[in-house]
């Protein structure tokens, strides 16, 4: 193959990454943008494979057919509440692929010298690699359960983690300036211990924040590793990889209100979920039954949803969608308001309505639900707490304060469904479950569901 068919070939794959990407920005669109840049990452691979003779057909064909088939099936396997750590795990062995390949590079060129750039896109593929590698099975062991989710501190923490980053950059550069081959496999190794003392540190709850950051880190191997091997389809795609996970990054937290710097070392969350709250300062809460509730909803001409964590402990979306089926049947107006952190992950609400075909038209972001929210006349919020926790906007001492919210306290009536009167993600008491206006129906948010839908059946 010519060079310049293959660069070609490039350029098409990378044009149909940015359209990919784009389309991700829609549940309407994202199926065909995944398909799409999935499909010019397939091609990329296979006429690099071929136009570098590094495989025979056989092999390529097998390593395809095994790693399409393992993906296939983690992805088909997995429970929608466990996608953070498949895309951690993905995101480590993206980093994995990435320190080895420069690694290779480093030993199969021991002997030459090599110009400043490639020694230094390798030693720095090598190290955000393998910060990426072992950070992201860090999380991975967090949120599977295998190691504890709290916050693992220690006195003394941060100047270790100072002292092994600093070790890390002066490891850099000495490798860097004299290709010397200890200092650039002891700044891999110091990258490695760094990538699980990083992590290490901070709540389970907080992982969706670090693996977006550990995908942008990724991408940033990824790039460097394409510089190392003059591969322009590599630098493009984990260009893209390490930006869009940095916007990810950065739209998260600012949708709780935090700072990066305080996901990464603040040890927040530490009591993710709390305990019950024994006695509130905001009174006391008005309790309701589902047949109270079957009639607020038959009445009402606008209802809004407000799904949250609960929502998906619960898996009560299939039921959820039947209620709000049997709603519009007797004419009532339907619409879900989604936060952008409800839930623990990135689009946590979008695809778990996604999944039980709630028609994407009937979901609204945040600045739609709360133009609505004054003219609604029950809004039903299943299994959220924090997003809907007025004190982000009321109270400036409050640790959430400043927190975009859905303004649910504008509305009518407020029904909260969740089991109990304990605190959310961030641990606080949330005055909105004490209003006048407010009911609160006390239940597993599935059991909820069906009970509402049998007691409409009576109204
Ligand atoms: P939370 O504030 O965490 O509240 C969830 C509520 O669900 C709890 O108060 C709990 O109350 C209830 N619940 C749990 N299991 C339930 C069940 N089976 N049935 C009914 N209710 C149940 O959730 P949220 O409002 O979605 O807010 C998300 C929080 O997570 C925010 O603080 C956000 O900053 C944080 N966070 C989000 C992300 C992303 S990307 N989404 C990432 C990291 C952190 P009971 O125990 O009383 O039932």
């Amino acid at each position: 193959m010519s060079d310049a068919a293959r660069d070609l070939v490039y350029l098409a794959a990378a044009a149909a990454f940015i359209v990919g990407l784009k389309r991700l920005g829609s549940p309407r669109t994202a199926r065909s943008g995944n398909l799409i840049a999935s499909g010019a990452m397939l091609v990329a691979v296979v006429v690099t494979l071929l136009d570098l003779e590094i495989l025979e057909w056989w092999a390529l064909i097998a390593g395809l057919a095994l790693g399409g088939a393992i993906g296939a099936l983690l992805a088909t396997r997995v429970q929608m509440t466990a996608m953070p750590q498949l895309v951690a795990a993905f995101n480590g062995f993206g980093g994995a692929a990435s320190a080895l390949v420069a690694g290779a590079e480093f030993i199969r060129l021991e002997d030459v010298t090599l110009p400043v750039e490639t020694i230094l896109t390798m030693i720095l593929s090598v190290v955000i690699g393998s910060i990426t590698l072992t950070g992201s099975f860090v999380a991975y062991a967090k949120l599977q359960g295998l190691i504890s989710g709290s916050p693992v501190t220690y006195p003394g923490m941060r100047i270790v983690n100072g002292v092994l980053f600093g070790g890390a950059i002066v490891l850099i550069v000495w490798a860097q300036a004299t290709q010397d081959g200890l200092a650039f496999w002891l700044a891999g190794g110091a990258a490695l211990v760094l990538g699980v003392l990083a992590v290490n540190p901070i709540g389970g709850a907080d992982m969706p924040v670090v693996i977006a950051l550990l995908n942008s880190l990724s991408g940033i191997a990824a790039a460097m590793t394409g510089f190392v091997i003059t591969n322009s389809a590599l630098v493009i795609s984990g260009a893209l990889v390490g930006a869009s996970g940095l916007i990810l990054t950065k739209l998260m937290t600012e949708a709780m209100n935090r700072s990066l710097g305080n996901v990464l070392f603040g040890a927040f969350g530490a009591g993710s979920g709390g305990g019950p709250v024994e006695s509130s300062e905001h009174g006391d809460a008005t309790s309701t039954s589902a047949d109270d509730v079957a009639i607020a909803l038959t009445y009402a001409q606008q209802v809004v949803v407000v799904p949250g964590y609960g929502l998906a402990v619960a898996q009560a979306q299939h039921a959820l969608r039947e209620l709000m089926e049997e709603l519009e049947r007797r004419g009532v107006s339907v619409a879900y308001g989604i936060h952008p952190v409800a839930g623990r992950m990135p689009g946590h609400m979008n695809v778990l309505l996604a999944e039980a075909d709630v028609p994407y038209d009937q979901l609204l972001d945040l600045d739609q639900t709360n133009a609505i929210l004054p003219r609604t006349d029950v809004v039903l919020v299943i299994g959220a707490n924090d997003v809907v926790n007025p004190s982000a906007r009321d109270d400036s001492s409050s640790p959430i304060f400043g927190m975009p919210i859905l303004e649910v306290d504008h509305a009518a009536t407020v029904v909260v469904i969740k089991r109990s009167l304990s605190p959310g993600f961030a641990g606080l008491d949330n005055p909105l479950f004490y209003m006048d206006r407010t009911k609160m129906l006390f239940a597993d948010a599935k059991k909820a569901m069906t009970d509402l839908v049998a007691a409409i059946e009576r109204v």
